[in-house]
């Protein structure tokens, strides 16, 4: 028999709790109705092409924060408003968005498109182990070893530049991770390099837009009218596979016997436990590497031979540093600072990866007095709330850099910080938990392709049969990954000892 006491006690409780609760839902919904999302345009499709423009723009109407409900993407063209979220509040907008179009595409162990979770957190611990800061130097032979095979091919032949940057960007990963040597003509790097452009179209907003639209669709076969997505998606996730495996495999051959070593050959004896994440760590560096580095690389290019005065300036500071009898090594680099500040208005000017890939919050968030929603359901679907930093925006902020559409290195030198600030002020890399994981390695890679070349070319424009200059337009890509258009240019070595001294570079 329960006494009449206990009763009394229980119902008071039941009451206690329905208040407090009643409470709660009356404050959320007193919260709710104050919530205001952050202004912004209503579009029917975003914007693909040179979408980073379109963000700009709508940035000087809207301000700081852009919230485009239907896509439930928060877009931002400020430094500060990135690195606020993206950076102090990592915490909560460190995701990334796994849709079942990005599963397909084999990317649910890949680093960079991987969901913020213990999984990443061991994939990202194991590719820091051979990517950190400290350990970079490991791969300062194999940078040598490309950057200058690349310097004698602009010697034997200087037209066919673009595709000797292919080929330093590409063969530089299977070198150094694999110590395999593979050219851009190799069938595994040509489909290597198929996968880069459909990773890059599962991620952005608008990549694929049927299947945006109308999500079930991925239900359906692929021979549906519309589905042609999964076949890309599936063909995709195939090459991952594919990729993971063949040059890991030949890297462990040639380890067992005896022809040569290699990181990833060496890391998977080490630690057996972790052969999962270095084989993918592999692949990863692959795809995310190539296009990046390539990017850069044509742009400072470019930009030496658009910008004669500058290319003349950091000659003239090389040959009085380190004279005209050697190459440049990464020992000279803090002794050349307007060569620093030529690569740091590179990667600030073109950014390979303009919209830099979104990050995905996790809980709700209040900032500046608006409200960011965590997942939300948009047509259909959740697909989390997208944070997009505009990179090349940001880079181009006029409050922050004047002129800034002019490449000027000097805004470096003259700085009171000076050229050398820290690389996590190099926002191409990204920011937050996911900044780039390899950006030491990409930092080294690009610096001394920057400092070798200036060291032993003279870049131009080029004439035509008339003696007239052939103007360059400076044209740009527009798709996820920017880069120049093809042009062309005059590549030849300063001095007769300039040429002299790269052909050396074989014998070493
Ligand atoms: C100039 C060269 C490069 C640029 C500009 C670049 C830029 C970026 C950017 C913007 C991101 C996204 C960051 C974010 O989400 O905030 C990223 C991610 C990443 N990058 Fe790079 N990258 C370069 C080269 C490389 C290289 C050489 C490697 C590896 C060898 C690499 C490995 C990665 C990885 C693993 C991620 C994903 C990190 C994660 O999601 O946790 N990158 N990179």
């Amino acid at each position: 028999m329960v006494s009449p006491l206990v009763i009394l006690i229980a119902s008071l409780g039941v009451a206690a709790l329905a208040l407090v609760l009643s409470l709660r839902i009356r404050r959320n919904r007193l919260d709710t109705a104050k919530l205001s999302y952050p202004p912004g345009p209503k579009v029917a499709a975003m914007p693909i092409l040179d979408a980073w423009v379109e963000y700009r723009d709508w940035g000087n109407i809207y301000g700081d924060l852009i919230y485009l409900p239907e896509w439930n993407t928060l877009i931002t063209n400020n430094a500060e408003v990135a690195v606020d979220l993206l950076e102090k509040r990592a915490r909560i907008y460190s995701d990334r968005s796994m849709t079942p179009i990005m599963k397909l595409c084999g990317g649910e162990n890949l680093l960079s498109v991987e969901c913020y979770s213990e999984k990443w957190r061991r994939d990202r611990r194991v590719f820091q182990q051979t990517f950190r800061q400290a350990a970079v130097s490991q791969f300062y032979p194999s940078q040598y070893n490309k950057v200058h095979e690349f310097l004698r091919n602009l010697v034997s032949a200087p037209d066919s530049f673009l595709e000797h940057i292919q080929r330093l960007s590409q063969g530089l990963v299977f070198k150094s991770l694999y110590g395999l040597e593979i050219g851009p003509e190799d069938p595994l790097a040509k489909k290597a390099i198929s996968i880069v452009g459909t990773f890059a179209r599962a991620l952005l907003s608008g990549g694929f837009p049927t299947y945006e639209l109308f999500p079930w669709l991925i239900y359906l076969p692929s021979w549906f009218p519309g589905c042609e997505f999964k076949r890309v998606a599936a063909q995709c996730g195939k090459i991952v596979e594919e990729v993971d495996t063949v040059p890991f495999n030949i890297a462990m051959n040639n380890l067992k016997d005896g022809i040569c070593t290699s990181p990833i050959a060496e890391l998977a004896v080490q630690k057996p436990e972790d052969l999962q994440e270095i084989k993918a760590m592999g692949t990863m560096s692959f795809i995310a590497a190539s296009d990046t580095t390539m990017s850069s690389i044509s742009s400072f290019l470019l930009a030496m031979c658009m910008h004669p005065d500058v290319q003349a300036k950091a000659q003239e500071e090389i040959d009085r540093v380190i004279g005209r009898d050697r190459l440049p090594t990464f020992e000279d680099r803090r002794s050349l600072p307007y060569v620093e500040a030529v690569y740091r208005e590179v990667m600030r000017l073109d950014p390979p990866i303009p919209l830099g890939f979104p990050h995905v919050s996790t809980e709700d968030d209040f900032y500046r007095g608006y409200y960011i929603p965590k997942g939300r359901f948009a047509l259909w679907i959740s697909f989390g709330c997208s944070v997009v930093a505009n990179i090349w925006a940001i880079n181009r902020d006029p409050n922050v850099y004047s002129e800034p559409d002019k490449f000027m290195p000097e805004r470096y030198t003259n700085s009171p910080m000076g050229p050398f600030e820290n690389i996590d002020n190099i926002y191409a890399y990204g920011f937050g938990r996911r900044v780039c994981a390899g950006r030491y390695m990409a930092d080294n890679t690009v610096w001394l392709t920057v400092a070798s070349v200036l060291a032993a070319f003279t870049l131009e424009k080029t004439k035509d049969e008339n003696g007239n200059e052939i103007p360059i337009t400076g044209e740009m890509t527009d798709l996820f990954f920017r880069h120049p258009r093809p042009y062309k240019s005059s590549i030849t070595p300063r001095s007769h000892l300039a040429g002299e001294l790269v052909l050396a570079t074989a014998d070493h």
